[in-house]
């Protein structure tokens, strides 16, 4: 059994979401727009910041992000796969968004890009995308080079399954060949079981005053191919399962959708309420707000920030939000907020999985 180098693991991530582009975020439990706009609200992105959009996809953060931005302000967005980029400067241009740029580029070394030097951005954004690089420190390493002396960095990540899907999860997983990295140990792996270790990344790439909220978000699929379909449009399918050679495919999502049969409602539909952390971090704590990049560039009026979720609230911190073996007593609560709203009950006329 090998794991692939750096390389050839950002290849195969580039590949696959290449591969998941068309249908990504578009099977009827999106939830990536409702997250783009809790980490554009969390990151507090003032009028006139210069911002970068790291692993950008389809645009879910970039759009709301130059929306924040306002016509003096912009956004870059970068992404792996081609095909995301396509679909992102389609949206951004039918949204009515001038004030953005896409480009080809790795977010874990986006310091590569010979145009950009330290300090060329106020605000960097990366929106469920660290946890599919290879070296996540490394990245937020070049990130910090990119920023102004008081920039900040946002990032939202997958914090916690719901627990009935585990074995699902682990289904898949387990019918990969050896060589290739399950979809649960991707991103369950440190520092991504924990805020607190989250945040000492970040503290180790010289990132001060922590901000962490959770997001939880709950999806209904009518089915088990309902979900089927859309984890092929999304991280489990691009990072993961698509590997799976043909012969052991077919017996695992047999066992899954089994397995599903058990969890779905009396009518007939699937629940998953997953976890999701928006981290900021600032280079400098202080006076951040008043150090907006100066940069001005025209284009097109701003539209106002449209928040799709409810401002979060105070409540107790939920399991896997802390450290194992850690105390409540031992850090502040974070915030959490339970949304729906990126997620819907599927149209009726949806296939009767
Ligand atoms: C789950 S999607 C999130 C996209 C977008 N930020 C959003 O919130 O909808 C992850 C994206 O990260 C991109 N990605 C993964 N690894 C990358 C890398 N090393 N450099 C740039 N983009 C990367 C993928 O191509 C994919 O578009």
């Amino acid at each position: 059994m090998s794991t692939p180098g750096p390389q050839m693991a950002r290849q195969q991530v580039s590949e696959g979401f290449a591969d998941a582009a068309a249908g990504y975020d578009t099977t009827g439990t999106e939830f990536f727009a409702t997250m783009g706009t809790n980490l554009v609200t969390h990151g507090a992105i003032p009028p006139g910041a210069w911002v970068l959009d790291v692993g950008c996809g389809k645009g879910a953060v970039t759009i709301p992000a130059a929306r924040a931005a306002g016509p003096d302000g912009h956004v870059t967005g970068i992404d792996l796969a081609p095909g995301m980029l396509a679909h992102a400067e389609d949206r951004a241009r039918r949204a009515g968004v001038a004030n953005v740029s896409f480009q080809a580029g790795d977010a874990e070394d986006p310091g590569m890009h010979p145009g950009w030097t330290p300090g060329s951005f106020d605000v960097i954004l990366a929106g469920n995308v660290i946890q599919f690089l290879p070296r996540p420190a490394r990245a937020v390493a070049h990130w910090r080079t990119l920023l102004t002396p008081h920039g900040k960095l946002a990032i939202s990540w997958n914090l916690a399954e719901d627990p009935r899907w585990l074995p699902i999860i682990a289904t898949f997983d387990t019918a990969l060949p050896g060589n290739v990295t399950g979809f649960a140990a991707t991103l369950r792996r440190p520092p991504f079981t924990s805020a607190d270790d989250l945040e000492a990344m970040l503290t180790g790439a010289s990132f001060h005053a922590p901000s962490t909220v959770l997001h939880q978000v709950t999806m209904t699929y009518c089915g088990p191919g309902h979900w089927w379909a859309a984890a092929q449009s999304q991280g489990p399918w691009a990072v993961a399962w698509r590997h799976i050679p043909a012969p052991e495919l077919d017996p695992a999502r047999a066992q899954a959708f089994a397995q599903l049969d058990q969890l779905r409602a009396a009518d007939g539909a699937l629940t998953r309420a997953l976890t999701f952390a928006c981290t900021a971090r600032s280079v400098a704590a202080s006076i951040w707000a008043r150090s907006i990049n100066p940069r001005a560039r025209s284009a097109a009026s701003s539209c106002s920030l449209r928040r799709i979720a409810s401002p979060p609230s105070r409540v107790r911190t939920p399991r896997g939000g802390l450290r194992p073996g850690s105390s409540s007593k031992a850090r502040t609560a974070r915030q959490v907020s339970s949304v729906t709203s990126g997620s819907h009950v599927p149209e009726p006329t949806m296939s009767p999985w």
